[in-house]
């Protein structure tokens, strides 16, 4: 197969080797389907078992797979800038500078967990963005539920995803995506931890992985394409139907009717009530001490004391 002439602006920042760019779809590239530079035999070995194993129509595709970025987030971001289809698939072995939301870091080993980022393109989503922010993480809950079952998983809104008490995974959504909705993109950041052992600092107290909660190792590609493969059918149900989504996602969403509190993204007061349920753009609805209130973001500490996560 002839070599893809890579733009210098798609090579990676960080200059590692180990980098693999397959693109998968002859449609938007008229270019040779699959393309590999240099690379390590492990990351090789991740990426053809992707390509293998992918079921989705279009989500994951094309794909680019990398052993050391700064963040995916970053590179997806580059990619869509220079012309990144919607549904593309930026994944790392290893993030040097990993972006939580509210601005904290996100830590993983390298190696053992996935962190990976994908390109969504507004001309492609009908729905509101921070739907789509809540459909990313009910399918990385109903697929770990579907592969886990015993396990006690939950959705912390909006996105974070609790094996009892503690974070195993969580979505950064970074969007350009403005009021005309015109040729703009937002980038939908993922970490799960998968294989990890062990964890600093206060992440000891309020982390986990797969590998912690069940006793042993779980296979990253085997997930990372269950959950495309649930994340495309979740974004075709809120195309359609959100109030069938909306009950579903409420359904597992930890503190539902409970008090909890929530702490603003811009140091405004904290809101206190009880989880009424979700609109239908994404929001939370609380029932406050003055009223129905409707909060669009926000950190949510269970006010039972049970989790006060900071992750
Ligand atoms: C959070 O819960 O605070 C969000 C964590 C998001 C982490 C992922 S890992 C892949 C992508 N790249 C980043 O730098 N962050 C997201």
């Amino acid at each position: 197969m002839a070599a893809k002439i890579i733009p210098p602006v798609l090579r990676p920042r960080w200059g590692v080797p180990g980098s693999l760019f397959y693109d998968m779809t002859s449609r938007i590239y008229d270019t040779p389907d699959k393309t590999v530079t240099q690379n390590s035999d492990a990351l090789q070995d991740v990426a053809n078992m992707y390509e293998r194993t992918l079921k989705t129509d279009s989500l994951g595709r094309p794909f680019r797979f990398e052993s050391l970025v700064a963040s995916t987030n970053d590179m997806a971001r580059d990619w869509a800038l220079v012309g990144g289809p919607h549904g593309a698939l930026f994944f790392a072995d290893e993030q040097a500078q990993g972006r939580g939301r509210r601005g904290r870091v996100w830590q993983t080993q390298p190696g053992v967990n996935l962190t990976f980022s994908l390109i969504l393109r507004s001309e492609f989503l009908s729905v509101d963005i921070g739907l789509i922010t809540l459909a990313a993480g009910f399918a990385m809950f109903k697929t770990l539920r579907t592969l886990f079952p015993t396990l006690n998983i939950q959705i912390k809104w909006p996105n974070d995803i609790l094996i009892g008490p503690r974070k195993c995974s969580g979505i950064l959504l970074e969007s350009s995506i403005g009021a005309d909705r015109s040729d703009k993109f937002a980038i939908l950041g993922i970490g799960l931890n998968v294989n990890q052992i062990t964890f600093s600092g206060d992440l000891e107290r309020t982390a986990t992985s797969l590998l912690l909660e069940t006793g042993h190792r779980h296979d990253r590609i085997g997930l990372l394409v269950a959950f495309l493969d649930e994340l495309e059918t979740r974004i075709l149900q809120i195309s359609g139907d959100k109030s069938s989504f909306l009950k579903e996602y409420e359904g597992h969403l930890a503190g539902m009717g409970s008090a909890v509190r929530l702490n603003s993204f811009d140091g405004g007061p904290a809101v206190t009530g009880k989880i009424l349920g979700i609109t239908e753009d994404g929001c939370m609805r609380l029932q406050t001490l003055s009223g129905v209130q409707v909060v669009y973001a926000g950190d949510v500490t269970f006010e039972d004391g049970s989790d006060d996560l900071e992750l």
